[in-house]
């Protein structure tokens, strides 16, 4: 694969591939020195043209460990102001001698279109309410190290799936595996058509106590448009993690979020007290996920150690 753009197209052995290297990244990020030759030479711009913090943070320092150089891009920033397009900037930025482009867009299919105007390798790294495929790994990938597998488990995704790529991105990723997806949410932020994407809608009360994995979304108000939900104690209410429901969980399945959390709102502070959020370990494994795509993305033929 030359570019990792969505889930959806992405070829089933390269998932699997990024998933065992970067078993062996965790443990060089465990180590002092964290740091390997391996893209020395390679530059990587990252382009984010949309907030964020995790998914900044952690795309810059994998390819630092990886000993790549970055170049960061922010739209507010840059010449974008004085009137100069996307493409223009695309293109001059490549003029520089661009590997890997990691980009974050508010547009669904920005990554495609920057992948159709540059031979650099891209990476998603969120389009719009498409898709975030590195994160559908990294969960995937701490899944993997806390069960054991990655198939036949059953994994609910409670939320704004409407406005939501995590959603979509793992839902993708789990068919893929073989496992089961609930979908749970208010129908404004759940339309019935995303059952013919494969996915189970479900009563959250009813699934509670049978599920793996459970995945919360962040109520994504900055793509409300109208009022989809009455109000954010209503949303609580009904589809909050509340202390309530957290005591019905079984102490065994995972609690996944990918940030940022709205404490008290989909997620009360609570869910901190058991020992089966991850939350944290999403974060740190993401890193080790997001090297080990830069490294078959731009590095393919060298050896790791
Ligand atoms: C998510 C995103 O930006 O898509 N966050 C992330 O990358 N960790 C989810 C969100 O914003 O709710």
């Amino acid at each position: 694969m030359k570019h990792l753009l969505d889930i959806e197209t992405a070829d089933e052995g390269f998932l699997n591939q990024v998933l065992e290297s970067a078993e062996v990244f965790l443990k060089v990020l465990q180590q002092p020195s964290k740091k390997l030759p391996t893209l020395r030479g390679k530059t990587v711009l990252m382009m984010f043209m949309e907030p964020s913090t995790r998914t900044q943070a952690s795309f810059e320092l994998a390819a630092k460990r990886l000993s790549a150089d970055t170049v960061s891009f922010s739209p507010g920033r840059s010449s974008m102001r004085k009137g100069e397009t996307f493409l223009d900037t695309l293109y001059n930025l490549h003029a520089m001698g661009i590997d890997g482009v990691v980009i974050r867009h508010s547009s669904p299919g920005a990554a495609h279109f920057v992948a159709e105007h540059t031979d650099a390798a891209v990476i998603n790294a969120g389009d719009g309410a498409h898709e975030h495929p590195t994160q559908a790994l990294l969960d995937a990938f701490t899944v993997k190290r806390k069960l054991g597998r990655l198939e036949g488990l059953t994994v609910l995704i409670v939320g704004d799936v409407l406005h939501s790529r995590v959603a979509r991105s793992n839902l993708f990723l789990w068919r893929k595996f073989g496992s089961r997806v609930l979908f749970s949410g208010p129908p404004t932020l759940l339309p019935k058509e995303f059952a013919t994407w494969g996915a189970e809608l479900v009563d959250l009360n009813e699934v509670l106590h049978e599920v793996d994995v459970l995945m919360i979304l962040r109520l994504q108000r900055e793509r409300m448009e109208g009022s989809l939900v009455p109000s954010v104690r209503e949303y609580r209410r009904f589809w909050g993690l509340t202390r309530d429901r957290l005591k019905r969980l079984p102490e065994r399945t995972l609690l996944m979020h990918p940030g940022p959390v709205n404490w008290g709102v989909e997620l009360d502070p609570e869910a901190n007290d058991r020992p089966n959020t991850v939350i944290l370990e999403q974060v740190r494994n993401g890193v080790a996920v997001r090297m080990a795509v830069l490294y078959h993305l731009l590095a393919k033929t060298e050896e790791i150690g």
